[in-house]
């Protein structure tokens, strides 16, 4: 205990509170938020139509380096619409991590398709491209350059790697066996704006990427998604798909096929404008909060999570790896105790009851983190 004590100090020390609640990862809002949202207001463009939309897509596009950058309401929705456009449909299989957020298996099983958990690499925490490799070599095969599961004949579509708490995980040599294969590659890149392999920005290795603004990200829109990609034709579809599938037309109403209201508001956008332009500040923030922890978790024998080779990680969450479940127990029994927000990582999506029939590796690193990992806060300073 008397370890975990000075860790509740240190963290305390980090954010300068003595008392109050440190929470996980609290949003900032230091830019010019209130200015372009009363701009938003005072226009009376609040909703889906405004410049805000169109701003914040280049922003993002500028940033990351992608092409073209589409606006979603969410993450989850972004999500869900690039696996659409990458052609999975019903009873498809796409291939993932179990060591994620909910989300991106639901946007899996939205399109009908059934998600296959194979294991992480225990550095990046992220899909691991030796268990892809070995999945599809042992259980698949290629007809008319397309990808089949050997025992159930189902179409192996795509394959949706995560970079976990932003760190960038073995991404080109996951496209590497992707191509091989003809699974279309879509990075799920909700945690990683900010975060690069070999210097290019995540989610710009495969077809399409996708990013998140909910109030825990890097930077936040409140609730927010954009969508990534390269393809001129991909990037036009999807933001014809988010935007209910409607025909321009000064008045008359068409949409010609199903469409999603997966519309971004203004005012969200609005939101997004402000927090992009003071992103290389948070990034500097979250760097400068990961080295401070990592300098003191080496001193106390505990494993912090630091970037993985390669890659520079924006440090969204921060994550320690303790040397088993009782002692993370008490962990987070104690810094929560001491209001000190901390979080055990997620349990693995195979557990979940939406997934408990999901096909999987044996998952060996992933069972050994999901019983270990701790996030702890991570706010910008
Ligand atoms: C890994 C991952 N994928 C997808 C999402 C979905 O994003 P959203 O919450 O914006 O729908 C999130 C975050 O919430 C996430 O962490």
């Amino acid at each position: 205990m008397e370890k975990y004590a000075e860790i509740v100090s240190f963290i305390r020390s980090i954010y300068q509170s003595d008392k109050e609640l440190i929470p996980l990862h609290a949003p900032a809002f230091k830019g010019n938020e209130k200015k372009y949202l009363n701009d938003c207001i005072d226009s009376t463009f609040v909703s889906s139509v405004g410049k805000y939309v169109g701003q914040f897509e280049q922003m993002m596009a500028d940033f990351t380096g992608s092409k073209y950058a589409v606006a979603a309401v969410n993450g989850t929705a972004a999500l869900h619409i690039a696996l659409k456009l990458a052609g999975v449909e019903q009873n498809d299989l796409v291939i993932t991590q179990p060591l994620t957020f909910v989300a991106t298996a639901n946007a899996i099983k939205y399109c009908g398709a059934k998600p296959v958990f194979l294991d992480v690499d225990k550095d990046t925490l992220g899909l691991s491209p030796k268990a892809l490799e070995h999945y599809l070599a042992e259980c698949s095969y290629i007809k008319n350059e397309t990808c089949f599961d050997k025992a159930t004949q189902q179409r192996i579509k795509a394959c949706v790697p995560m970079h976990t708490f932003g760190h960038p995980c073995r991404i080109d040599e996951i496209k590497e066996v992707c191509d091989r294969y003809h699974v279309a590659l879509i990075e799920d890149a909700a945690e990683s704006l900010g975060s690069y392999y070999k210097g290019k920005h995540t989610g710009t290795f495969g077809l399409m990427g996708i990013l998140s603004f909910n109030g825990n990200k890097t930077i936040t829109t409140g609730g927010g998604g954009m969508l990534i990609t390269n393809d001129e034709a991909l990037a036009k579809k999807a933001k014809h798909l988010t935007t209910t599938a409607k025909m321009p037309h000064e008045w008359e109403f068409y949409h010609d096929e199903l469409g999603y209201n997966y519309r971004l508001t203004n005012l969200a956008a609005a939101l997004g404008c402000a927090q992009m332009e003071q992103l290389p500040g948070f990034l500097k923030s979250k760097q400068d909060i990961a080295q401070k922890y990592a300098a003191f978790f080496s001193t106390k024998g505990i494993h912090f999570i630091t970037e993985p080779g390669n890659a520079t990680s924006n440090y969204w969450l921060n994550a320690i790896i303790l040397n088993s479940k009782e002692e993370r127990d008490k962990f987070l029994t104690f810094t929560n105790s001491q209001r000190i927000m901390t979080r055990p990582i997620w349990q693995l999506m195979n557990r979940l009851p939406a997934f408990k029939d999901c096909r999987t590796d044996d998952l060996e690193n992933a069972l050994w983190l999901e019983e270990r990992v701790v996030n702890i806060p991570s706010s910008v300073i």
